[in-house]
Parts: C-alpha cells; sequence; structure tokens
C-alpha cells in the first residue's frame, strides 16, 4: 500500500478513516495515554485496540457454559459450510470451532487454524489428535498477515478475535488476498449496542464500527444476524469480479 501523495496530506488527517486506503501508514494508527486499561493505547477508527487473551487463560474458551451463552452449534449451523470448501480460522485458540467446522468441509476440505500464539497452537494440535481431527491445520501468523495462500479461501471465520487485532487494517488487506473471488469473511463479535451483555467494553464491537472498518477494504456487506443471545454474525464478501 503506498503512502499518501503530500498534497492528501492534510486531506487525510481530517478524512482518514473514510480514505482509509490512502491514509499514511504512519498515520493510520493514533496513540492516546489515557485509555481503557483492557486497551493497548492504541485506536483504529476512533476504536480501541483490546489486548490479546494470552494462552494462559485458553481454559476460558472451553469453559462449559459456553456453549449456553454462544451457542457454537447454532452459529456453524448458520454458516452453511459446504463439503469440500476450505475455512480459515482465524485467532483460532483452542480450536472450539474448528473442530466443529471440521466434519462439515468433511476429508475433501480443510480448515486452516491460524493463530499468533505458538501456545494456542499447541493446544489446537492437542485437541484435534485426541479428536482424531485430520483436516485441521495449523499456521502461525504474524501481527499483520495470516500466513494463508492466495486466492484459496471460501470462508474466514473470526470469533472474538478481530477486536484484538494490533493491525487490523494490514491483518484485513490480507486475508481479503487469501479469499477467493466471492469468498465470505464473517466477524463473531459481542455486541456493544448491548449493555446486557457481560463483557469488557473494549472486547465488544458495534456493527457500525465493523462496517465502518471493512469500508476501506474490498468487501461489501451481505448480512447482519442476532441469531446469537450475545454476538452479532456480520457477513461480508469478496466482490466475485474481484481476484
Ligand atoms: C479471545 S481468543 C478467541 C479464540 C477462538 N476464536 C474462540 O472463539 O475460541 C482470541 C485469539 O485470537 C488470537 N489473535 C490475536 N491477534 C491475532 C492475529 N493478528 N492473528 C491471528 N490470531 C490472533 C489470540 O492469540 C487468541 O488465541
Amino acid at each position: 500500500m503506498k503512502a499518501c501523495q503530500p498534497a492528501l496530506f492534510w486531506l487525510s488527517v481530517f478524512f482518514g478513516p473514510i480514505l482509509g486506503h490512502c491514509v499514511d501508514p504512519a498515520t493510520r494508527y493514533e496513540f492516546r495515554q489515557a485509555h481503557d486499561p483492557n486497551g493497548i493505547g492504541k485506536f483504529y477508527m476512533g476504536r480501541e485496540i483490546a489486548r490479546v487473551m494470552g494462552h494462559e487463560a485458553a481454559d476460558w474458551l472451553e469453559r462449559p457454559e459456553r456453549e449456553e451463552e454462544e451457542r457454537a452449534e447454532l452459529l456453524i449451523q448458520s454458516l452453511k459450510v459446504r463439503p469440500g470448501e476450505v475455512i480459515a480460522d482465524i485467532g483460532v485458540g483452542t480450536g472450539y470451532h474448528a473442530r466443529r467446522l471440521a466434519p462439515k468441509v468433511g476429508p475433501s476440505g480443510r480448515i486452516y487454524g491460524v493463530d499468533v500464539q505458538p501456545e494456542m497452537l499447541a493446544l489446537l494440535t492437542n485437541k484435534m489428535a485426541e479428536l482424531t481431527i485430520t483436516n485441521v491445520i495449523p499456521v502461525l501468523g504474524t501481527i499483520t498477515n495470516p500466513n494463508l495462500p492466495a486466492a484459496s479461501i471460501d470462508l474466514a471465520l473470526m470469533v472474538d478475535v478481530y477486536h484484538e487485532f494490533s493491525h487490523p487494517f494490514e491483518m484485513m488487506e490480507a486475508i481479503c488476498r487469501s479469499l477467493k473471488p466471492g469468498g465470505r469473511v464473517v466477524f463473531v463479535e459481542f455486541r456493544a449496542e448491548d449493555p446486557k451483555v457481560p463483557i469488557k467494553a473494549v472486547h465488544k464491537m458495534s456493527e457500525a464500527q465493523v462496517k465502518k472498518e471493512m469500508a476501506v477494504q474490498p468487501l461489501e456487506w451481505v448480512e447482519t444476524s442476532t441469531v446469537l443471545p450475545w454476538q452479532h454474525v456480520i457477513v461480508f464478501r469478496k466482490p466475485p469480479h474481484l481476484k
């Protein structure tokens, strides 16, 4: 991504969020001293980025009450995944969703389980071995790139992850490159609009904020579902004519 031309500098300062594609990478993010203790003090389009959930807290991802709170089975059903599809579960954690997606894509499909913490990938690998699941492939990503093959993914799923990306713009650029034309990106985020959802503020996102941040990416919004008790399911796709 090229930096803005000098003549566009002041425009980018005032209209940066709208002109996301040409905002100088140096000014894309804002840093504030006063910020939420659960955030990293780095802001993107007015939103504070949350701290990454460390692998030490991985048990929380496997809590018994999770199915009742998040209805993962219902989520997977609503995604209407087909046999043979290639899915990227980005920020895979312990593989809570990957293990449910694996039988849906079957032996001719595969799930790339991407994470930036090698310890999470070790937990994922152990869990898949325990369940004799062989079509989940662990991938070590970086904070700017999930390291996925270009134009190869039917569905990129991020459950409770996107708000933690330290470089959301760069991550989404790379994710879009990895999508097949017409491929989907699904954000599952705790609803910021609902004060009754008992999750820390920087770990929630509003639908409007997700849409604002995706407006600078080569994606089109498809639908938002509120079928889950606490989370939005926000679906975008890469336009079919884009390579
Ligand atoms: C709250 S956990 C959610 C895990 C899983 N999606 C689930 O719902 O069980 C967030 C995960 O995202 C990972 N993560 C954060 N930033 C990432 C990035 N840039 N690329 C890939 N994974 C990332 C963290 O390491 C962590 O495992």
